[in-house]
Order: C-alpha cells, then sequence, then structure tokens
C-alpha cells in the first residue's frame, strides 16, 4: 500500500484562495443538506503548556472525501519554541476501503480553509458594499482572513489591524503589503478601537479569553467574523453584541462548546434562540442570511473537518497532477 506524503512545502505553492473558497463553500453546502458526516471535534487540554489537541474526522458522502485531521493550538509556541500557534497533519481516506490514501502537513491547509470560511461568511453575511476592514490579530489566521476578503472584494479601501505587539503589526504590514499591491492599503493601529470603529467587516483572530471589541465601538451594518475563540473559555467580544446581533455559527454543536458564543452562553447572557443558524444553511439557501443593510451580524468559526476534508482532498489532487510529493510504502 503506497501513501503520497506531502510537506507544508509541497502544499502551500498549491492552494490558490479563490480555489478554497469554492470547494469550503461546497463543505458548507454539503454539511448543511445532510450529506456530511462530522463528529464535534474532541479535544485534549495540556493546561500546563497553555495548550491543546484536537481530532478532527470527517467524510462528505456525495463528494467521496474522508479524512480526519489531529491539530493543536499552542498560543505561545511563537514565542517559546518559534513554532506556528497552530499545526497540524492530515490523512486522507479511501472511503471505499479504508485505506490511507495521502499524509499531509495540514498547517497551512488549516490556515487558508479558515480564511476560506471567513470569506464565503463575509460573502453570504457582510454589506456587499463593504471597503474598510478591522483586524483584530496580526498572526496566521489574520493573514488568510485577508487574502480570503480580498479574493472575495477584489478591491479594500483600508484595512486597519491590530496587535499586541507593536513587532507583529510591522510584520504583518510588511508582509501583507506584497500580497495586497494596489488592492488595499495596510494600516497598523495601536488600539483594538482604532481597527474596529466605523469598519465595515471585523475579524478577531486571538486567543484572547477576555473580551477586546466593545460593544460601543460596534457601528450599524458591520459583519463580525470570530476566528480566535475555538476552544472553551475563550472569547473576544464584548458578550453585550451578541444580545442584538444576528449570530451564524459553523456548528452548533462545536460553537456552543468551544466558539465565540460559548462563554455568553454558560453565562445565560445568550441562548439558543439567539443564533440564527448555521452559516452551510445560509450557503445551501434554507435559512436567510443578511436582510437588512443596518444589521449587524456574526459569524463565529471553530473550524470544520469537512473545510479540511475537502481542502486536503484539492492540494492532494494538485500534487498528483504535478507529479509532487513523496510516495511512502506503508504495508
Ligand atoms: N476558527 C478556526 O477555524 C480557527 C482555525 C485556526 C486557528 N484558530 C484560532 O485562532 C487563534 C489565532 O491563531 P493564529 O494561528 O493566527 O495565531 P498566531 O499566529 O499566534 O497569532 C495570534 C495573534 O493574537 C495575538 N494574541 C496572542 N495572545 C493574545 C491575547 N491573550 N490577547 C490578545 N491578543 C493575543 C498575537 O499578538 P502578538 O503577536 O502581538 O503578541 C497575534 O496577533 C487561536 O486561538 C487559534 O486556536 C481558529
Amino acid at each position: 500500500m503506497q501513501i503520497l506524503l506531502l510537506t507544508e512545502k509541497d502544499v502551500k505553492p498549491l492552494l490558490s484562495m479563490s480555489e478554497v473558497m469554492e470547494v469550503v463553500e461546497t463543505a458548507f453546502r454539503e454539511k448543511a443538506l445532510g450529506y456530511a458526516q462530522m463528529p464535534p471535534k474532541i479535544y485534549v487540554t495540556y493546561n500546563k503548556y497553555n495548550g491543546d489537541l484536537r481530532a478532527m474526522p470527517s467524510y462528505l458522502e456525495r463528494l467521496e472525501v474522508s479524512a480526519v485531521k489531529v491539530v493543536n493550538s499552542h498560543p505561545d509556541n511563537p514565542k517559546k519554541f518559534k513554532l506556528p500557534t497552530v499545526m497540524a497533519t492530515i490523512i486522507l481516506v479511501d472511503p471505499k476501503n479504508g485505506a490511507a490514501l495521502s499524509i499531509l502537513s495540514g498547517t497551512w491547509i488549516t490556515a487558508m480553509r479558515t480564511g476560506a470560511a471567513g470569506g464565503i461568511a463575509a460573502k453570504y453575511l457582510a454589506r456587499k458594499d463593504s471597503k474598510i476592514i478591522g483586524l483584530v490579530g496580526a498572526g496566521t489566521q489574520a493573514r488568510t482572513q485577508l487574502m480570503a476578503l480580498l479574493s472575495l472584494y477584489g478591491r479594500l479601501e483600508e484595512v486597519r489591524v491590530w496587535s499586541r505587539s507593536e513587532e507583529s503589526r510591522k510584520k504583518y504590514v510588511s508582509e501583507m503589503e506584497i500580497v495586497c499591491g494596489e488592492r488595499a492599503r495596510i494600516l497598523p493601529v495601536k488600539n483594538v478601537k482604532d481597527a474596529v470603529a466605523d469598519a465595515d467587516i471585523i475579524v478577531t483572530t486571538t486567543p484572547s479569553r477576555k473580551p477586546l471589541v466593545s460593544d460601543e465601538w460596534i457601528s450599524d451594518g458591520t459583519h463580525i467574523t470570530c476566528i480566535g475563540a475555538d476552544a472553551p473559555g475563550k472569547e473576544e467580544l464584548d458578550p453585550s453584541i451578541l444580545t442584538h446581533a444576528k449570530i451564524y455559527v459553523d456548528d452548533w454543536e462545536q460553537c456552543s462548546h468551544s466558539g465565540e458564543i460559548n462563554v455568553p452562553l454558560a453565562e445565560g447572557i445568550i441562548t439558543k434562540e439567539n443564533v440564527c443558524g448555521e452559516l452551510g444553511e445560509v450557503v445551501a439557501g434554507l435559512k436567510p442570511g443578511r436582510t437588512l443593510s443596518s444589521e449587524i451580524t456574526v459569524f463565529t468559526s471553530t473550524g470544520l473537518a469537512v473545510q479540511d476534508a475537502v481542502t486536503a482532498k484539492l492540494a492532494c489532487e494538485k500534487a498528483l497532477a504535478k507529479n509532487l510529493g513523496r510516495w511512502i510504502e506503508m504495508a
């Protein structure tokens, strides 16, 4: 039995954001229509190392794509170990016989499919005339979130980026200016308020466990994508935003346990009735998304195993076409 081994170096040049958005949008739709098996991800927690590990299996029945991802989140990694906060490995499996088809580095795949989810949320929930973006956090996820918004809108007027350290803000601007070119002006800002006030779209991408974005800074008509809260206890928004926004989740089970809504739900500030539905239901036309330009919409993402499976499959197909990777004998 031979398996295709794809490293981070193999995978990175293979994925374009527009293609990843296309397959991830399909994955959301398939899940909403009931054609995906995806048990909620399971966690082990490394309290003494401020980190966790998750296992994420899935099967998209009509697409014949199945995979399992192992992924961590260790926010101290960049400073302590010069490693990314989030690292992943994905095994793509043949649903016919359970044989592993490919083992892929899943770190860039995770960043790209997470960016794609933010882009799809903006497509269905943000105003079409959005042009000012406020980014809270300037790490890996903030990079692919901007890539997806650029892919969706083509051009943006202004991207304001906040991060705790000046070093991270500067690094983000210098790297992302190359990606954006003439398509957006990127401004580093010292306060969260300066990033989010009057923004059309806000994206939060920090591992914070206390709210960073105040309700009073949010204007009518804003869309907020919450990426950072993906484990119990994490939250980035002032919970009062959630009491009057239209909230969409990527998956109710995962989000109620780990997403931006997990703390406000546990504290009784909001209930399940505050949640309008899953993003996939909007994509599939089963539920409405934004209906008024004045609405405040919130998408809370925890990350779906089906996003990983379709993106890994895309990377694998492209690698096969280009004869990339290394075949290893497993049996
Ligand atoms: N929803 C999903 O599907 C999904 C997918 C992947 C990752 N995530 C989550 O997204 C978050 C960010 O991941 P990443 O890969 O972008 O990490 P990263 O590259 O380490 O970037 C983290 C950013 O957050 C800032 N930050 C770190 N700790 C903070 C704190 N306690 N309060 C405020 N800001 C803080 C950092 O600021 P400085 O650099 O200035 O210190 C940096 O700007 C993590 O919580 C991760 O688990 C979610």
